[in-house]
């Protein structure tokens, strides 16, 4: 088989990059190693930056987002028994995001690709990307206990960061950086109504809280914990203790209790690997970054390398040019580190860190009180929320 763009993987990256691809009548393939079932059933973030909805738009996949999305103009930060609202609208000249999970995104680009017939291999097993330092990549595959071969123009690594596009990589030729932190989060999903309007972000002694939502009857609640907590000792009923004790008190009585629907403890980390091109093969998204939820940048990284990775290839086939492509790492890049740098900062000033001293801890309070007090650090966080220009 042979096809323009090999894409290994079907997450949002893959997906989408895939569906601007065939909408440009750039031919792609996409080898998955999950099935589909499991592809569409992954529960993740749910934060859209205007600028993700504007391509899901491009992509011909945001009419669901439009009737079913919903915008905010701002959130909280909470820390000290206050609530402080970021007014996202007024301080980025009219930039909001738009709360839609990740699952749905998926689907919608699923059933698009559906739609337009281009071609997905899922169950691909054992994915091995060849002379890719040269002019003819190939990459090779099993489906169903048969070894396959697609030749192709380019791979994009669209395979997350536990992926084989960036593990095939000469050790010598990629700069890994790296940021663990000592805590996770435990998420819970449940079908109530949500505790507020808008999400809060909330700083307590005894870790970070924050409330989300899918929609006005399902929320989305995170606790801090150690990362070797297990699930399994966190009753409904605890997390929701925890949860109401460590957010001010009106926002705490607009909790409403049910029973989870997932609950799960994800790590946190900061990680960016450098560069993103090598030869004709691109990474894209988690292959390439990974930032801790706290800024909710993920998904919109994921998205703004598809940007530029899409402009760079519909370039190279209309105008002959390789000028994007050449210049794809470095701009996209720019843009990761400082979405990294937000998330960072977003983390260290909400968490708990266990080795920190009270001073520390001061520190973050007096960081909170400088941004709800000044419209210049505000203006700051608002911008860097809504996403920074592609
Ligand atoms: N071969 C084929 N597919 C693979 C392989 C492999 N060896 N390894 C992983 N995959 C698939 C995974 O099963 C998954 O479907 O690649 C896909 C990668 O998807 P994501 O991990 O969702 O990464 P990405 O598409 O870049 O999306 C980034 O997802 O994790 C969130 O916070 C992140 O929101 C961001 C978004
Ligand atoms: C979520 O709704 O899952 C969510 C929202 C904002 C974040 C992280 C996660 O910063």
């Amino acid at each position: 088989m042979r096809t323009q763009v090999a894409i290994i993987g079907a997450g949002p990256s893959g997906l989408l990059l895939g569906q601007l691809l065939t909408r440009q009548g750039i031919d792609n393939v996409i080898l998955e190693r999950k099935d589909p079932a499991y592809v569409r059933a992954r529960i993740r973030a749910g934060v859209l930056e205007q600028g993700t909805v504007g391509m899901l738009e491009e992509a011909g996949v945001a009419d669901r987002l439009h009737r079913e999305g919903l915008v905010h103009d701002g959130f909280s930060l909470a820390f000290d028994g206050r609530n402080h609202r970021i007014d996202l609208r007024a301080l980025t000249g009219g930039k909001t995001v738009t709360v839609y999970g990740q699952t749905e995104v998926t689907a919608d680009l699923m059933d698009a690709r559906a739609a337009a017939g281009a071609v997905s291999i899922y169950e691909a097993g054992d994915i091995e990307l060849h002379d890719f330092g040269g002019d003819a990549p190939r990459v090779s595959y099993t489906k169903d206990g048969v070894r396959h071969e697609l030749a192709c123009d380019f791979i994009a690594g669209c395979d997350g960061y536990h992926g084989v596009a960036r593990k095939s990589v000469p050790e010598a030729s990629i700069s890994l950086f790296e940021r663990v932190y000592p805590f996770g989060w435990l998420g819970v999903l449940a079908d109530v109504p949500p505790a507020a309007h808008e999400l809060v972000y909330a700083n307590h002694a005894d870790g970070f809280a924050l409330c989300s939502m899918r929609s006005p009857t399902r929320s989305r609640y995170y606790v801090q914990v150690p990362v070797e907590e297990k699930v399994e000792d966190w009753s409904d009923d605890r997390f929701f203790d925890e949860l109401r004790r460590r957010l001010p008190q009106e926002v705490a009585d607009g909790v409403t209790p049910g029973p989870s629907i997932e609950k799960s403890v994800a790590p946190l980390r900061s990680f960016v690997a450098e560069p993103m091109r090598f030869g004709r093969l691109f990474l894209a998204g988690d292959a390439a970054h990974i930032v801790p939820p706290t800024g909710a940048k993920g998904l919109n990284l994921a998205a703004s390398d598809v940007r530029y990775l899409f402009d760079a290839f519909a370039e190279y086939y209309r105008e002959h040019s390789s000028a994007g492509i050449d210049g794809y790492s470095a701009r996209a890049l720019r843009r990761i580190w400082k979405a990294e740098r937000f998330s960072w900062w977003m983390t260290t000033m909400l968490h708990r860190f266990p080795a920190d001293s009270t001073f520390a801890q001061r520190i973050q309070l007096a960081e909170l009180d400088y941004v709800a007090g000044s419209v210049a650090a505000s203006t700051a966080v608002a911008e860097n929320y809504v996403g920074l220009p592609y």
